[in-house]
């Protein structure tokens, strides 16, 4: 409705409504080695090809007269309300696409009471974001360092700072194979890492200070080492739950035993990603996978997913085959870049208004309607 009314005065929306068209916007303001960060997949891009494949597998079919004009599309995950079934994906150093980086995606957030979830990764310290998320909701994504002071350190300073759920991506233990990144030398993620986390973390400057030569290069191989390898286990999640008394999701779970082993290792929920294509190339489409997993935890935790959703149409979707929200990964990103704070805002509220009219156009009022009895696969 605000659009149309300020239709009326002739003023079009500052930035395009259009969310698949959100990357080329990006491309006009973004330098090539930003854009390539956010916009670059592992290997040939087949895994992000994927995920929107996915997508258009699954149809919507609309029932028609089902007094659906009044919607609610809040959700409760972990004892909260949320307005609806959307949180911000973790993104690291977003200081790439734009000076105020995190901040400003945590005010955006916050003004629609959606959940931040804050990388490991971050260009800005946990409190800064916490500061600037206020009274917001807000989760923490933890890469799970090697060192067990730097963990404990990044952990206890989170729960301190008000972020209430943990999220531990674990398809990440080795960077991919990203050319776009590649070619160009990883170079703006190294010219922001400065001052990221973990470099700001007490436990691991002290580290630092040990090492012969406290430089950024000894640093970030330092810092790649803190994140290399995966000589974890199942087991060792006993570990984070001593280490955090709110909810834990594993992120980047594609199987559906997988899916199972998180369950039974007493984890709260799970997130079914593929890391929006930027891990394993020739990954299957996320989305594929998601009913399988959905079917193994039956309830027993909360089921998100990620990798490729775009609009109001895949939200949905994603709900009737078995999640219970979706996390938005670059679409906000761009926004970011196109507008700081504004911008994720905008890419926010479009999001929500697209889902709100797709459920109701498609015959629905509340998420916990839809079922996969609202799809159609198409073949082929
Ligand atoms: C990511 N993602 C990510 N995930 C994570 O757990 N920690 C991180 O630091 C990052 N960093 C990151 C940077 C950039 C530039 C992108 C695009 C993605 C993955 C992210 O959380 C999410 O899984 C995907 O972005 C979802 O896919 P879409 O929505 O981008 O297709």
């Amino acid at each position: 409705n605000e659009i149309y009314l300020r239709g009326l005065a002739g003023t079009k929306p500052e930035f395009t409504t259009d969310l698949t068209a959100l990357e080329q916007a990006a491309a006009e303001v973004l330098t090539p080695e930003a854009l390539g960060y956010v916009a670059g997949g592992a290997g040939s891009g087949a895994s992000m090809r994927a995920n929107r494949a996915a997508f258009d597998r699954w149809q919507l079919v609309p029932r028609m007269l089902t007094n659906a004009t009044e919607r609610d599309l809040s959700v409760t995950l972990f004892g909260e309300v949320l307005p609806a079934p959307v949180l911000l994906a973790p993104v690291g150093v977003q200081s790439i696409v734009h000076e105020d980086g995190e901040l400003a995606t945590a005010r955006a957030a916050a003004a629609l009471k959606l959940p931040m979830i804050l990388s490991t990764a971050a260009s800005h310290t946990i409190e800064e974001v916490a500061d600037a998320n206020g009274a917001g909701p807000r989760w923490f994504q933890l890469y799970w360092p090697n060192d067990p002071d730097v963990c404990a350190s990044i952990l206890a300073r989170a729960r301190k700072a008000g972020y209430t759920a943990l999220v531990v991506t674990l398809d990440t233990w080795s960077l991919a194979w990203r050319p776009r990144d590649l070619d160009r030398a990883y170079l703006p993620f190294i010219k922001n890492m400065g001052t990221a986390i973990p470099m700001s973390d007490p436990a691991f400057r002290s580290q630092l200070e040990k090492m012969p030569e406290d430089d950024l290069p000894t640093a970030l191989l330092h810092w790649i080492n803190l994140f290399t390898g995966t000589d974890k286990s199942w087991d060792q999640l006993s570990v984070l739950r001593e280490l955090w008394d709110g909810p834990i999701l594993l992120k980047g779970i594609q199987h559906a035993d997988d899916a199972r082993r998180a369950v039974d290792a007493g984890m709260d929920g799970v997130v079914v990603s593929n890391h929006g294509g930027r891990q394993v190339d020739g990954a299957a489409g996320s989305l594929e996978m998601l009913p399988s997993i959905a079917r193994a935890v039956d309830g027993r935790a909360e089921v998100l997913f990620d990798s490729g959703v775009r609009n109001g149409s895949d939200v949905v979707k994603a709900l009737a085959l078995g999640a219970k929200a979706v996390l938005l990964g670059r679409p906000y990103v761009y926004g970011l870049g196109l507008g700081g704070e504004s911008g994720v805002r905008h890419v926010l509220r479009s999001l929500l208004a697209d889902t709100d009219i797709t459920l109701g156009l498609t015959g629905f009022r509340r998420p916990a309607e839809l079922s996969p009895a609202a799809l159609h696969r198409a073949e082929g």
